[in-house]
């Protein structure tokens, strides 16, 4: 728990590169969204997302944080009325402003998200789905990728005898084990989870909190949470985000102990949000 957290009295500039020497995966720079061509949901957010960390993504509902982590493979794209200013660099390319393809883009950052949503087909056939689009159909190659993504994502030893099952009949902890091992299949450099285990009981969330911790050995991880144990548990970074501004971001350690802001303080001690 938090104690004698040091305040400051008037918030400096949110800076978010926590480690400057570190390599950097995604940059957000003087970043703002809009909805509905007007309305401002993401104000002046600068962060920098840094290679092989799980970084933690909180604040209270409506915050920003899900339209914020739908930038990094371009989602919100998907809905219509919506501007983009400023710029997101992934490997130091502006995804925004280059002639980027947004499918290999979501390839590349893939994303699990609050339901799992398991394809009605196969075990099997959920994994392959995305290598076989991209052309992947040497049947040893695909058996091997399919094996391993399961594998990665702590599956397998439960699936192996029923590789050719339906996946709707698996329980809701291992879809959403098997939608990250169909995101991992595509062999993405970073995997984006919008609150990946609130709709799991507290054993299947778990094991998603214990696979988040191994996947940063090949990954970097951008996970966002409601759950202040569940962030200081799995992340390295941890950002906060109030009404659409990012008010601080740092390691995970500092935030829950010594925040630099009053409104960090509060909303992780559970006085609002
Ligand atoms: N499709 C949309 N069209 C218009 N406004 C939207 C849309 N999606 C989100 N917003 C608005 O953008 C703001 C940020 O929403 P967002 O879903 O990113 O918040 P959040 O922090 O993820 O919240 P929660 O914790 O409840 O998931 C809110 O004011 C929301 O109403
Ligand atoms: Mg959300």
């Amino acid at each position: 728990m938090v104690e004698s957290p040091a305040r400051v009295a008037a918030p400096s500039p949110p800076t978010a590169s926590p480690q400057e020497n570190e390599e950097t995966v995604l940059e957000v720079r003087r970043l703002n969204f809009y909805y509905d061509g007007d309305a401002l949901a993401l104000s002046d957010i600068n962060m920098k997302i840094l290679r092989h960390r799980v970084t933690a993504l909180i604040g209270p509902s409506g915050c920003g944080k899900s339209t914020f982590l739908r930038l990094f493979n371009r989602m919100n794209d998907l809905i219509p009325g919506t501007r983009v200013e400023g710029q997101v660099l992934f490997e130091g390319v502006d995804i925004y402003g280059s002639d980027l393809d947004p499918v290999d883009l979501r390839r590349r950052v893939g994303m699990v998200f609050q339901k799992p949503n398991p394809f009605p087909k196969s075990i099997y056939n959920n994994v392959a789905y995305g290598p076989r689009l991209l052309g992947l159909c040497d049947q040893t190659a695909l058996d091997g990728l399919v094996e391993r993504s399961l594998k990665q994502a702590a599956l397998w030893n439960e699936v192996k005898d029923i590789l050719h099952h339906s996946a709707l009949g698996l329980s809701g902890g291992q879809q959403q084990r098997l939608c990250i091992a169909r995101a991992l299949a595509n062999q993405p450099e970073v995997l984006l989870m919008d609150e990946p285990t609130s709709a799991l009981d507290p054993i299947a969330t778990a094991h998603i909190e214990e696979l988040v911790g191994e996947l940063r050995r090949d990954y970097t991880v951008v996970i966002v949470t409601h759950n202040m144990q569940q962030a200081a548990r799995v992340s390295d970074e941890t950002a906060f985000f109030y009404m659409g501004k990012l008010v601080e971001m740092d390691k995970t350690s500092l935030i829950f102990t010594r925040p630099r802001h009053a409104q960090t303080e509060h909303y992780i001690t559970g006085r609002f949000g």
